[in-house]
């Protein structure tokens, strides 16, 4: 967070949280945004790490426009976007369906080459309660360490999966990858043929240093299975106590949707957690990412 509040001249930005996140007040993406708003709707996110607005309605066309503005869209490998607008992933939770999408925390696209540089989420159907979605900011997360554990993880790197199983049982998912696929049909609609190309393992540094704002930032994820160097007992050990501490409630805020409601994230310092208590109600969200670099 800032030591000073940020002067802003076309919107107002008021924080959520102490450790991350803000509400962003006087913008209408429905309508072209001017250079100076855009500018500081840019920097209140890469301050804030995850920015929200609220009672927004626009159109597909628009949000892809407004999404344009942070990069190029980065089209998911194996997930089937909306028919007329493909970008768009339609995230759907039905009254009985068992799969929340995702529910683990976890930053978006950490196994592939090029992770995703932010993802937007846009609600267009929220439950009564629940369903909320938790942000954890990970420059927090590293400057938090010992100096003793910054100088031991400083060069490590990890091997990250999309399908991480031996993960995925920690946090008390027991389903085979089968199972997990069954559940999720109606939420997550996959693409015919996946991409040919697609990446589902990478290796990146478990400190990345963000390309913008210079900081360090500890980059580990549910997809984060070991770590170069060392055997599997080790790494676990390792990883295990990073992800716990990387939870810590104080790098934590939670957001509360409503049908209108749009979120932006940075995945180059946050991680994310989609809560599932809301079964027996229905959620439809609208999904973009944007495209990243190699993490550094
Ligand atoms: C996700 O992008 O991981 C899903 C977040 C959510 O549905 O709240």
């Amino acid at each position: 967070m800032l030591d000073q509040p940020r002067e802003y001249n076309s919107i107002d930005v008021k924080p959520i949280a102490g450790a991350l996140g803000a509400e962003i007040f006087g913008a209408d993406l429905s309508k072209p945004l001017n250079d100076e708003t855009f500018g500081e709707i840019y920097r209140a996110w890469l301050d804030h790490l995850v920015i929200f607005f609220r009672d927004q309605e626009i159109t597909p066309a628009q949000y892809i426009e407004f999404a344009n503005k942070f990069g190029e869209i980065h089209t998911h490998p194996l997930m089937k976007g909306l028919d007329d607008y493909p970008e768009v992933l339609e995230i759907l939770k039905n009254e009985d369906d068992t799969y929340t999408f995702g529910n683990s925390w976890h930053t978006d696209q950490i196994f592939t080459d090029k992770p995703a540089k932010a993802s937007m989420l846009y609600a267009k159907e929220t439950p009564p309660y629940g369903g909320d979605t938790l942000f954890a900011n990970m420059y927090l997360a590293y400057d938090a360490l010992s100096d003793g554990m910054e100088a031991m993880i400083g060069g490590l790197r990890a091997l990250n999966k999309g399908d991480n199983y031996k993960r995925r049982k920690q946090t008390g998912d027991h389903r085979s990858r089968a199972e997990r696929y069954a559940a999720a049909k109606t939420t997550m609609k996959l693409k015919e043929k996946p991409d040919e190309n697609r990446v589902t393992e990478a290796v990146h540094p478990v400190v990345r240093t963000h390309p913008e704002t210079g900081r360090k930032s500890l980059y580990i994820s549910v997809h984060t299975e070991t770590l170069e160097g060392f055997n599997e007992d080790e790494a676990d050990i390792i990883i295990d106590q990073l992800r716990e501490h990387a939870m810590k409630p104080e790098f934590v805020c939670r957001f509360n949707w409503r049908p209108g409601s749009i979120a932006l994230w940075d995945n180059r310092c946050t991680q994310h957690y989609a809560m599932g208590d809301y079964q027996g109600f229905r959620r439809r969200m609208h999904r973009l990412m944007i495209k990243g670099d190699t993490p550094v």
